[in-house]
């Protein structure tokens, strides 16, 4: 079972791919993810990444597709994968179907969190990441048990440098310009499924699991 989850910066892509993957046992892939751990270590690809996420733009397709995709081969055990921030451009789509199609899988099912604009400068400004594992919390909707410590392993919480609003705008306008098309892509091969982003996070994690069973088995 491979699954994709769209959606504009901030619709809480991550937040519950953490979740759907642990409850379908899948394996969570994150792009930026991927990325932040490349600039932490300090490697080579990590500075090539930096200026674009800094500035709100995308990785330039031919790094991102052999960065991810290199990746998606090592499935680590799991029934499949969950691809959070992959692909994000008609390119990326095409040369995921092709590397899937190689390996006769395919991207069984896409997840698209709808959440109008006005909310995601709220829960972007209001997010905080740990360093150390990925969690994501937020200020007042998901915050942690101690303020500004990792539930998990006690991290200090940051606040990633591309989280402010200027850039958000920027990360807005890729979305819309180069991402979103990608919902008409998968819809006329009838994979697309839009869930209301605006719920809770419990609420929201209820409909995708309702909509991968029903769709999935
Ligand atoms: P990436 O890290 O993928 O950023 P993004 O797509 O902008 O998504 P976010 O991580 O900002 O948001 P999310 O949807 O995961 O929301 P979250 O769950 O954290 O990419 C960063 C950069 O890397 C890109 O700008 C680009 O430069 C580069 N990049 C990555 N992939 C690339 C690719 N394929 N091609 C080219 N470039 C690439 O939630 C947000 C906040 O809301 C949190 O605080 C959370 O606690 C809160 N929240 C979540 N759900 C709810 C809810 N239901 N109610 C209330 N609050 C909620």
């Amino acid at each position: 079972m491979n699954l994709v989850i769209l959606g504009p910066p901030g619709a809480g892509k991550g937040t519950q791919a953490a979740r759907l993957s642990e409850v379908f046992s899948l394996r969570h892939l994150s792009s930026g993810d991927v990325l932040r751990a490349e600039r932490k270590k300090g490697s080579a690809l990590g500075g090539r990444v930096a200026k674009y996420m800094d500035a709100g733009e995308l990785v330039p397709d031919g790094i991102i597709v052999e960065v991810i995709l290199t990746q998606l081969q090592d499935s680590g055990g799991s029934k499949g994968v969950l691809l959070d921030g992959f692909p994000r451009t008609r390119a990326q789509a095409t040369s995921l179907d092709k590397v899937l199609s190689g390996a006769s899988r395919r991207v069984d099912l896409v997840l698209s969190l709808t959440v109008p604009d006005e909310l995601i400068v709220d829960r972007i400004t209001g997010r905080r990441i740990c360093p150390t594992c990925d969690a994501v919390y937020h200020v007042r909707a998901l915050p942690p048990a101690e303020r500004g410590v990792c539930d998990h392993d006690g991290t200090p919480l940051i606040h990633r440098t591309d989280d402010t609003e200027a850039v958000v705008k920027q990360r807005l306008t890729a979305y819309y310009e180069q991402t979103s098309p990608l919902e008409a892509y998968y819809r006329e091969k009838g994979i697309l499924v839009e869930v209301d982003g605006t719920k809770d996070v419990d609420g929201v994690l209820e409909a995708l699991s309702a909509a991968i069973r029903s769709r999935l088995g």
